[in-house]
């Protein structure tokens, strides 16, 4: 996600930038920049790359004497990394900066290059700097442009803006991405988090959805969603900046689980048209292309891969298309037979997976459509497949994916809803219901699970001290069991299993003993049954059991040693509640067992070597 930071007050802005904007470097970003008001002028500095090469153009043409600035971290979403992309916009007698996602950007544009407006980058930020200044020009009131130009945005925003002719003064507003104002002894400020201020000060005021503050040196107004003025309260943090820099969690792990439920609807959202259909033509995935797939080959690595599984069921169960997973690194060694009708899907998080990159440049030379999902945007994935859906889901900073994984998750999941849709073996009320389960029902069931988190630390106090655990399932539950395992074993170190439920006796049981722990995934009302005997194989033979399955699953007392039972509200919900499970006894397990979280021995963020 980008940094956003502003100051206005008697001291020197710029090196008040520079500093706050390293402290926000933790955020992931691609380009920097910063907008400092020098006299009647704004001037503007910004590029592609690191801060060091924003120094480097302040070294070059000092930008002095300004008390009052702008600066921003951008982790691009809409356009390439670039320096006509990079932060802050200036359009007309605005200049902004900005956090999150403008949904309807394209429709906002068209309106304004309608009125003679001429966009210089591919970016919504700048749409919205446009459409700000519009208002600007007719109100000649800031609060009032803001309140008018936001009324007609969807979609996420924090924005810092500095507008012509108010010397000295910073506006923002902040709706679905979060910003605070902060009061130093030298003026007053705005951040994205209190990260970035804390050599400054320690007071801050989180804003409100729709509130909007003016600061000016010594004063800072607050206006709340319907426009009258308050007096902001004031907290004093306590956070270090390392603390501060993971959201106040004690990983990036967790802030990354935590920022699931909003990182699943925030993926999905974008994709959904006014009927509340899922629509992916705006990602250039329109109707008419997925109508004419007629198999899908679905190639990735490590999580994304298990993310995979799961979509394979989703294309076949709600678009009737064959689907086929493949390990990336193994795909092209013994290439499937394919038609020039079989769309090769590839997933990656970061976007520069080696193998999967080798695998959709095979998939290319074979000269068959390629579609890539992918977190990192413009990475070399991306940029290589006929097509890509970014999943949304910010930067992500643990080696172990979480919120990476489940927004390929969700992804893959609208994708089928609009595939079906496309080629008919999909009714308007099955997508509807798909989409609804992503962007209602499963938000609101891994915030249900995470609320007792403590539950979740219990159950891998049982599994710390054992040399092996088996995860089990049927169906997509055995795809989920998958990335459980891999989620444990990678941060925890403890191995772990993931096999299909029914496949157990058929050998790998003899590695049951007592106190074994077997983790049971029986979401499946259809297979609870089955899945029960396959529990009741492991625990007759002195297995530890913990069972994870809805809340109106039939369970006698002594079925488990522990039970976690999953909201029902519909089958996102239980999916995406037990995906948080199995992510939170893996992430307490590995705390458990005083491991690095965030690093674990031997891994990659980013596995460039094939
Ligand atoms: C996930 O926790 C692992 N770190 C790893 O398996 C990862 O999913 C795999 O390397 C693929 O990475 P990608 O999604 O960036 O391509």
């Amino acid at each position: 996600m980008c940094g956003i930071i502003g100051y206005s007050g008697t001291a020197n802005a710029v090196p008040k930038m520079m500093k706050g904007l390293s402290l926000l470097e933790y955020r992931g970003y691609d380009s920097v920049g910063l907008a400092a008001q020098v006299g009647d002028e704004v001037k503007l500095v910004k590029c592609k790359g690191r801060i060091g090469v924003l120094e480097e153009k302040l070294r070059d043409a000092p930008v002095e004497g300004s008390s009052c600035a702008i600066g921003h971290t951008r982790w691009a979403t809409h356009g390439a990394p670039s320096d006509v992309n990079a932060h802050p916009h200036r359009v007309g007698g605005v200049t902004l900066v900005h956090n999150g996602i403008i949904e309807n950007y394209k429709a906002l544009a068209g309106a304004l290059e309608a009125q003679g407006v001429v966009f210089a980058s591919q970016t919504d930020t700048e749409v919205a700097a446009a459409l700000i200044d519009a208002c600007y020009r007719r109100t000649g009131d800031p609060v009032a442009a803001i309140r008018q130009a936001t009324a007609h945005m969807r979609g996420a925003y924090a924005f810092g803006i500095l507008f012509d002719g108010q010397k000295g003064r910073i506006y923002a507003v902040r709706r679905g991405s979060p910003l605070i104002l902060a009061k130093g002894q030298d003026g007053y400020y705005i951040a994205s988090d209190i990260t970035a201020l804390l050599p400054f000060t320690r007071e801050y005021h989180a804003m409100d959805e729709g509130e909007i503050v003016c600061l000016s040196g010594q004063t800072a107004t607050c206006y709340d969603e319907k426009g009258d003025t308050f007096t902001p309260v004031f907290q004093k943090t306590t956070l270090t900046p390392e603390a501060a820099q993971k959201g106040g969690y004690p990983h990036f792990m967790l802030k990354e689980i935590y920022e699931q439920p909003r990182a699943a609807a925030g993926c999905v959202s974008p994709r959904v048209n006014a009927a509340g259909l899922p629509d992916f033509s705006a990602d250039g995935v329109d109707a008419a292309f997925l109508s004419g797939v007629r198999q899908v080959h679905i190639v990735a690595c490590g999580s994304a891969v298990h993310a995979g599984y799961l979509g394979a069921r989703f294309f076949e169960d709600i678009a009737g298309i064959p689907a086929s997973v493949y390990i990336a690194s193994e795909y092209r060694y013994h290439p499937p037979l394919s038609g020039e009708k079989t769309l090769v899907l590839v997933i990656s998080q970061s976007g520069e997976t080696a193998d999967t990159l080798a695998a959709l440049r095979y998939a290319k030379e074979k000269g068959l459509p390629t579609l890539a999902v992918v977190n990192a945007v413009e990475t070399t994935i991306a940029r290589e497949a006929d097509r890509r859906v970014y999943t949304y889901a910010g930067p992500e900073i643990a080696v172990a994916t979480t919120k990476g994984y489940c927004t390929q998750v969700a992804a893959l999941w609208a994708l089928a809803a609009a595939a079906g849709l496309a080629n008919g073996h999909a009714d308007a009320d099955t997508a509807r219901a798909v989409v609804k389960g992503l962007v209602e029902d499963a938000p609101a069931a891994m915030k249900t699970m995470l609320a007792q988190r403590d539950t979740f630390a219990a159950a891998a106090k049982g599994l710390a001290d054992h040399e092996h655990v088996f995860y089990i399932g049927r169906g997509a539950d055995y795809a989920l069991a998958m990335e459980a395992a891999l989620k444990l074993k990678e941060i925890s170190y403890v191995h772990c299993e993931a096999y299909a439920a029914g496949e157990l006796k058929h050998g790998t049981i003899s590695l049951i003993e007592p106190g074994t722990p077997v983790l049971v995934l029986a979401t499946d009302p259809a297979l609870f049954e089955k899945t029960e005997s396959n529990l009741r194989e492991v625990r007759s033979r002195g297995a530890y059991v913990i069972l994870l399955c809805r809340e109106d699953a039939a369970v006698t007392a002594d079925a488990a040693d522990r039970v976690i039972r999953l909201p029902q509200t519909s089958p996102a919900a239980t999916l995406f509640a037990a995906l948080v499970a199995v992510q939170c006894i893996a992430y307490e397990t590995a705390v458990f067992l005083g491991c690095d979280v965030d690093r674990p021995r031997n891994l990659a963020k980013s596995v460039t070597v094939e």
